[in-house]
């Protein structure tokens, strides 16, 4: 009865929907370890692969280290389903992603897949999505000034940390900035909205109208695709 258990069975129950000859976009995370693991056993037992495609160099890594046929973004034609976990998920499947700092290349990948599927853990599943920090990736060029713009606008937050006190650095190269709110904000489309248009801002951890499937793994092991 662990977080682990419940993140190994949604990896787990994702790699049993990949069919043969697909591309298939790999997340980041936990999850996201979990499923490529178990997407590199099915494939070990006859399922053929087109490519994987990682998000994040982390994954390229274990991709590469499993014998997946890991291909950048720019070599594939087409993502047939992008596998990746979520920090947050609400009952509208709007989420939070970032905790891992790759949430600008995961969603470039999402977007332009034929579907995003999420993994994520029972503790994932919010009422509103806003409940833990929202990362937000910034260009490192003039980074002050765009915190104070944030600020001005009422989202206050802080840098992301290494634990040696260093600037956490994602997957581009960028800053992040962690915005905490009070409560859940009631319109996080507004919110992105805000952000986005801010000079410097790269992106947002929100995603919209973007999940389909989602897979949510239970701590006793069990999983229910929504
Ligand atoms: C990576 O940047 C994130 O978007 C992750 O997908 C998200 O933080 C979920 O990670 P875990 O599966 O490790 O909780």
């Amino acid at each position: 009865m662990t977080i682990e258990n419940a993140k190994k069975a949604a990896g787990r129950a994702a790699a049993d929907l990949i069919k043969n000859d697909m591309i298939v976009g790999l997340g980041t995370g936990s999850t996201a370890n979990y499923f490529i693991e178990a997407l590199s056993f099915r494939v070990k037992q006859g399922l053929y692969l087109k490519a994987v495609v990682p998000s994040s160099k982390r994954s390229h890594d274990l991709a590469k280290s499993l014998g997946l046929p890991a291909q950048d973004i720019n070599q594939v034609p087409y993502i047939d389903i992008t596998v990746d976990g979520a920090d947050e998920i609400d009952p509208l499947k709007r989420m939070i992603k970032g905790g891992g700092g790759a949430h600008v290349r995961e969603k470039i990948l999402a977007v332009n897949s034929r579907e995003m599927v999420v993994i994520i853990d029972e503790t994932k599943l919010v009422s509103k999505v806003g409940v833990g920090k929202l990362p937000v990736e910034i260009l490192f060029f003039g980074s002050p000034a765009t915190r104070n713009a944030l600020e001005k606008k009422g989202y206050f937050g802080k840098w992301r940390l290494n634990e040696d006190g260093s600037f956490f650095i994602t997957e581009n190269t960028n800053l992040t900035y962690d915005v905490v709110f009070d409560t859940p904000p009631l319109y996080p489309e507004q919110v992105h909205e805000e952000m986005i248009h801010i000079p410097g801002v790269i992106d947002t951890g929100f995603f919209f109208d973007i999940a389909g499937r989602v897979v949510v793994g239970y701590f006793d092991g069990h999983f229910e695709i929504q």
